[in-house]
């Protein structure tokens, strides 16, 4: 056995494994793992990080992936607490080192528990607002660098949809992310390792077959957006309703801002465990990340599309979104989305495994 082989050979590194068994759930934009990771001995690991910009349009910059990572660097620190672990994390480029060091002291996050149920539920939750109480964890998990706008109550909520509803039109009608949706979207399936499966997006089944036989072509996604009003059915079913059938809508506003490649890693920690508390309170949650992703385009000035109607439409929605958020925030929002008490997916992103996911 060569010494590569040794080093990434799982079972011999009990511990190691094991955190990364659990880490490996923690969430990123259409389920990309932008991650590998190489075992160098018992107490320490390499994470080798990647992003996804040069294929997808929801990666500016490549902060989509960074928020995914720093929620794959909470995962990691929850899941060492578990093993009595403490683990510090040297950043050296595109590759994160982490070293474990015993502490028999420490305190076992019940967030642990959330890891593996924590998801994404692309259908409508119910109306019931959140409790105080429920309020209160969320905000509270956040920590004090963060600050949470809530979106709830009929009107804002209505508010939030039109907005959403209107987003999609861009999502929609866009060649770059037509590119991006026929890649990630694995068919006839209620679980996918690398992709979100197509039981997951949302859609009825009628118009997951129109969406799969419209998704062979952008001539045929261009030709049913133009008959058909293609693009209506799904902004009503994965926009309008979900947006109005949800407890609230929030935005996480890091107060700081986000100038580095860390705040954004700090961010993606803030936002894993907000996630996995509301997993932890019983609630449903989806990311609404599209709208910031556009906004940001159109506030840095990059161009993102060829349609120049839907950079318009981009624009008019830029400015909606930072009449509800305040101008403070534009340059800070670090994740947008939307919770409430819910039946869990039938269908869910899975993960490679962890054999899969050590770099060879
Ligand atoms: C940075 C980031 C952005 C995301 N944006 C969206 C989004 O806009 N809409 C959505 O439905 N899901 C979004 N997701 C959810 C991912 O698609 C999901 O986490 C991934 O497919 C894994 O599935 P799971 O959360 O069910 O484990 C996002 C996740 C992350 C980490």
């Amino acid at each position: 056995m060569n010494s590569e082989t040794q080093s990434n050979d799982p079972e011999a590194k009990g511990t190691i494994y094991r955190i990364i068994e659990l880490a490996r759930w923690a969430p990123s934009g259409d389920n990309t793992q932008p991650w590998r990771f190489e075992i160098i001995d018992e107490v320490s690991f390499n994470i080798h990080t990647s992003d996804t910009r040069d294929w997808c349009v929801y990666d500016l910059d490549g902060n989509a992936s960074k928020i995914a990572v720093g929620a794959l660097l909470e995962t990691i620190e929850i899941a060492a607490n578990n093993e009595k672990m403490r683990v510090d994390f040297c950043y050296q480029g595109t590759v994160i080192k982490a070293t474990l060091r015993s502490d028999h002291g420490i305190e076992i996050n019940n967030l642990v528990s959330s890891i593996k149920t924590r998801c994404t539920q692309r259908r409508p939750f119910e109306k019931t607002a959140l409790t105080p109480t429920q309020k209160e964890a969320l905000e509270q998990s956040v920590g004090d660098s963060y600050r949470i706008l809530w979106f709830e109550g009929k009107a804002l909520k209505w508010s939030i949809a039109k907005l959403l509803f209107k987003n999609a039109e861009v999502r929609l009608t866009i060649r770059e992310a037509y590119e991006v949706h026929k890649q990630i979207i694995e068919w006839d399936a209620r679980f996918s390792e690398t992709k979100i499966p197509d039981q997951a997006v949302g859609l009825d089944i009628v118009s997951l077959k129109l969406m799969r036989w419209a998704m062979t072509s952008w001539s045929r996604v261009q030709w049913l957006n133009k008959y058909l009003s293609g693009t209506l059915m799904p902004r009503v079913q994965l926009d309008l309703m979900p947006a109005r059938n949800c407890a609230a809508h929030f935005i996480i506003v890091a107060k700081d801002g986000l100038k580095s490649e860390q705040a954004y890693y700090r961010g993606g920690a803030a936002m894993q465990r907000f996630w996995l508390t509301s997993a932890d309170l019983g609630l449903q949650f989806q990311p609404e990340m599209t709208p910031i992703i556009f906004s940001n385009y159109i506030n840095k000035g990059v161009k993102f599309t060829d349609n120049s109607n839907a950079i318009l439409l981009a624009k008019e929605l830029s400015d909606q979104l930072t009449e509800l958020t305040g101008t403070d925030a534009i340059e800070n929002r670090v994740f947008m989305g939307r919770v409430g008490v819910g039946k869990s997916p039938w269908a869910r992103s899975i993960r490679l495994s962890v054999a899969n996911l050590l770099k060879r």
